[in-house]
């Protein structure tokens, strides 16, 4: 897998992407731009930024999407708003390589990385511990699924 910023170009396989993950993802939280129109907005937005992770074809594999904040006194923080690998490719370091890729890219430009998982995304939860991220607040209940509740979890890394 190469990672690339999001380009014009990846239109169509950055929805065929989404698709497919959101298709059997734990929990939709945060609905990346799928809307129409709302792929071409991202790209005057300064405040996102989205890379995406391509196989040998161009064809999208997993994606991850970051937000930044612009103004001066918080902007050494930064926000994971969402991280996503196709179904087929799980399980094979791809989300791994697109974490340590945010990480190196912005551990000169910023301190602290946030992000929020629900509690029962173990598989998620797992990865961002193997990256050092901690748990750093929660909201209890937060979320209903299957006639139970889940925590909204913040998990923190200091760069
Ligand atoms: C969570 C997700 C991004 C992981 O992607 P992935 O490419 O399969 O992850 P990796 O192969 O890089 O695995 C990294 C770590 O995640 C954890 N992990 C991944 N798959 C797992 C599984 N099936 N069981 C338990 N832990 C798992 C492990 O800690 C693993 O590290 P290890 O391989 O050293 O044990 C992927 O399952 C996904 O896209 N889920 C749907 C969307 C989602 O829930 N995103 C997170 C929203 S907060």
């Amino acid at each position: 897998m190469h990672i690339a910023p999001l380009a014009v170009e990846h239109k169509k396989t950055f929805i065929d992407l989404i698709t497919a993950i959101e298709s059997d993802a734990f929990f939709i939280y945060t609905s990346p731009p799928i809307k129409p129109g709302a792929f071409e907005a991202i790209f005057q937005n300064n405040n996102i930024d989205i890379f995406i992770g391509l196989n040998d074809k161009n064809v999208g594999i997993g994606y991850a999407m970051v937000v930044k904040n612009l103004q001066k006194e918080s902007a050494h923080l930064l926000k994971i708003q969402s991280i996503g690998i196709t179904p087929s490719h799980r399980a094979q370091g791809c989300a791994s390589q697109l974490l340590a890729f945010i990480i190196e890219s912005y551990k000169n430009t910023h301190k602290i990385i946030t992000l929020e998982v629900i509690s029962g995304n173990t598989h998620a939860i797992n990865l961002y511990k193997k990256f050092g991220f901690t748990e750093c607040g929660k909201i209890k209940d937060a979320f209903k699924k299957d006639g139970g509740s889940h925590d909204l979890l913040t998990f923190c890394k200091t760069l």
